[in-house]
């Protein structure tokens, strides 16, 4: 067995063991355990959300004062308390709506694991990747706090630098992260952007 494969088999064996959704889950564990982005209390929109590994993680980390809004076509079943979810096409032009309705206010945090379903051709996935974020980006400007922070997936390729750029002019420091719970092989990588919105 190779290596990747091995690691996607651990993380997969681990998520089930320990009551996750889904392996993505340990993207996110990790990356706050060394930068601590996500809070007690902390109001979080999750886009992209389903299965729910990532809502369940925001769901402990913020606590019973905090609360999690998860965003996905998809439907999402969990029985965390502070956990709403919507289903949902983020393109949608209510989606900013019905979020910030649902969180009662602005976000402290912003996460995305958007990703569509995969057609093998790189290009057309890369590009409609890069879309979604955009979009989240776009809808960053109006949910999120200023100094709040945004933990997002990038697929990586020629687009990947409008990307890049937009979260340059939106925020004071942008952290590049490769989670090991993420495939070697992946063309993905994650993005921790913080500080104050232009
Ligand atoms: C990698 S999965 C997310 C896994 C999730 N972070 C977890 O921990 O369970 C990517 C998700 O993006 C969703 N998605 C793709 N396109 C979308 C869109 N236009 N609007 C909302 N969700 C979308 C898919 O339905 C899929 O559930």
């Amino acid at each position: 067995m190779r290596l990747n494969e091995a690691r996607r088999d651990l993380y997969r064996r681990l998520a089930r063991e320990q009551g996750y959704k889904s392996r993505a889950a340990f993207k996110l564990i990790e990356a706050n355990e060394r930068y601590g982005f996500i809070r007690l209390g902390d109001r979080v929109a999750d886009f992209g959300a389903a299965p729910g590994g990532w809502l369940q993680v925001a769901s402990f980390l913020v606590g019973e004062d905090g609360l999690v809004v998860g965003v996905d076509l998809d439907p999402i079943r969990l029985k965390e308390k502070n956990v709403v979810a919507i289903k949902m096409d983020v393109h949608d032009p209510a989606v900013a709506e019905k979020v910030s309705q649902a969180l009662g206010g602005k976000a402290d945090v912003v996460l995305s694991d958007l990703a569509p379903s995969v057609t093998g051709v790189w290009e057309l996935d890369q590009t409609r990747q890069i879309d979604m974020t955009l979009r989240v980006l776009e809808l960053s400007r109006t949910l999120l706090k200023g100094g709040g922070r945004v933990y997002c997936k990038l697929f990586e390729g020629e687009r990947s630098q409008e990307v890049r750029g937009e979260f340059r002019r939106m925020f004071r420091s942008v952290r590049v992260i490769k989670p090991a719970a993420s495939r070697n092989a992946a063309s993905e990588l994650y993005y921790l952007c913080e500080g104050p919105q232009v």
